[in-house]
């Protein structure tokens, strides 16, 4: 694959509402694009608490013929778990189903949650093999999801790969489990290589609190510093969606 990284691009929305559809709406016309291409759209989703605004809207937009999408034809992966069982409040797979995927039609065979209620190395590998399946990657490639959706911690981590952890240096696995120290917890993440051979991935900042290391990440003088800073699509489109709080010292 000749590496043809495209620019990232910086969209700034004037405040969070703004953000959400404009994200909402980037994540209507990905799955269109692709389902039109390929008849199907892979989307793995973020997790935290910014993305939820935006899972809403895409459930409300069942609603409204021009924003509806054909969800049968819609696999949802997360990008990252925390190895909480499903039911916790700190899942992202919970977060996810309460504010989309029990709001439209989706095939249950079509959601691909991780299995964190499993010791987090089983979880990791049965979500690895999970992957394989669905994606059938040549040995050598990687799989390629029409989009990531990713959020940027304060310390600059993203999915679950944080500073000085040890996912960072995995480049042979697809999923990793992933000990956070200053969490004292595990996780379960995708690794860069399958982040960076994504189509389009997103990152989606919102909020004052994350201006500081927003503009560290995207103008400081070390570009290598976070973890955030490594999602550099091979042959893909990077965009970084912000709303004007966040944005306010670039
Ligand atoms: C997670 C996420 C994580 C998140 C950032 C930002 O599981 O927490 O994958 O990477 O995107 O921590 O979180 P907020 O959106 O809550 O600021």
């Amino acid at each position: 694959m000749t590496n043809s990284a495209q620019p990232r691009e910086i969209c700034i929305l004037p405040d969070a509402p703004a953000l959400n559809r404009a994200a909402a709406d980037e994540f209507i016309r990905c799955a269109r694009e692709a389902i039109a291409a390929r008849g199907r759209f892979a989307v793995a989703l973020a997790g935290g608490s910014t993305p939820k605004a935006v899972y809403s809207l895409l459930a409300g937009d069942q609603a409204t013929a021009a924003r509806r999408l054909p969800w049968k034809n819609i696999h949802v992966f997360f990008g990252d778990e925390r190895h909480v069982p499903l039911t916790d409040a700190e899942s992202n797979y919970r977060m996810a189903s309460e504010s989309l995927l029990s709001n439209v039609p989706i095939p249950l065979e079509n959601v691909h949650r991780v299995m964190a209620e499993l010791d987090a190395q089983t979880a990791s590998r049965r979500y690895e093999e999970e992957l394989q399946d669905f994606f059938h990657p040549l040995s050598r490639e990687w799989p390629r999801f029409d989009l990531v959706l990713l959020g940027m911690g304060p310390d600059g981590h993203t999915a679950s790969l944080f500073p000085e952890s040890p996912a960072l240096t995995e480049n042979s696995h697809l999923v990793a489990a992933n000990w956070v120290e200053k969490l004292s917890s595990d996780r379960i993440t995708f690794t860069f290589p399958v982040l960076n051979a994504a189509a389009e991935v997103i990152f989606l900042i919102s909020g004052e609190g994350k201006a500081e290391m927003l503009k560290d990440v995207l103008q400081g003088p070390d570009q290598q510093k976070y973890p955030c800073q490594r999602v550099q699509p091979v042959n893909g489109k990077l965009l970084w969606m912000m709303d004007q709080p966040a944005a306010r010292l670039l």
